[in-house]
């Protein structure tokens, strides 16, 4: 009887133990599964962060950007033959603003590096644009109008897109603005 007691005892006490080693085993698995959740769960947020920042570089509308400039060189000439200086200041300040928000969006199109070309091949030339503005004098504007223009273009070679080309406009009859 006491043997037996002795047997049932132990068994129960090795059935305890092993129930203990499972719970432990048990408790061990959901800590590596939560662990291996928190992976893939960051894993897709990082994926979806790429993925928003790569649609951003995608959606900046150079074309928006040029046409935008197009109308400021546009108005910049008529502003200029009318030597109304405070006017032609303004274009010319929105042509720099617009510069700089092509350069600010690192645009690459098409492998090219349409941010770095903007930077150095017309960005320059506005701040001399500016400075032949401020001595009020139409021949200065003139060069430096020039100036801006041809870097227009001569980007536009340089970046595959010699099809674009940009003029002196030549009446402002069917613009809707007073200039003088
Ligand atoms: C990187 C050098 C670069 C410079 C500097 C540059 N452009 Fe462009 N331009 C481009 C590229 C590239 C495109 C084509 C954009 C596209 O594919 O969406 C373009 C397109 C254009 C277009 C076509 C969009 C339209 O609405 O018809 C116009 C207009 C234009 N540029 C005007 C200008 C003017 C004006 C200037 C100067 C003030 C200028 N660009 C300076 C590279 C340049």
């Amino acid at each position: 009887m006491k043997v037996s007691l002795a047997i049932v005892a132990t068994l129960c006490i090795v059935f305890f133990s092993f129930q203990q080693f499972k719970i432990h085993s048990l408790k061990n698995d959901l800590k590596i599964l939560a662990s291996k959740q928190q992976e893939a769960l960051q894993k897709i947020n990082l994926g979806s962060d790429k993925e928003e920042s790569k649609k951003e570089e995608e959606h900046y509308e150079l074309a928006l950007a040029m046409a935008r400039m197009q109308t400021y060189m546009q108005k910049l000439h008529f502003a200029g033959q009318n030597e109304n200086w405070k006017l032609a200041q303004f274009y010319t300040h929105e042509l720099e603003e617009t510069m700089e928000d092509i350069i600010a969006h690192n645009v690459v199109d098409e492998g090219q590096e349409i941010s770095g070309l903007v930077k150095t091949m017309a960005f320059p030339n506005i701040e001399k644009l500016e400075k032949n503005i401020e001595s009020e004098n139409k021949t200065s504007f003139v060069k430096g109008y020039q100036l801006l223009l041809r870097s227009c273009n001569n980007c536009h070679v340089a970046s595959k897109h010699e099809f674009i080309k940009i003029t002196t406009p030549k009446t402002e009859d069917f613009i809707n603005q007073d200039f003088k």
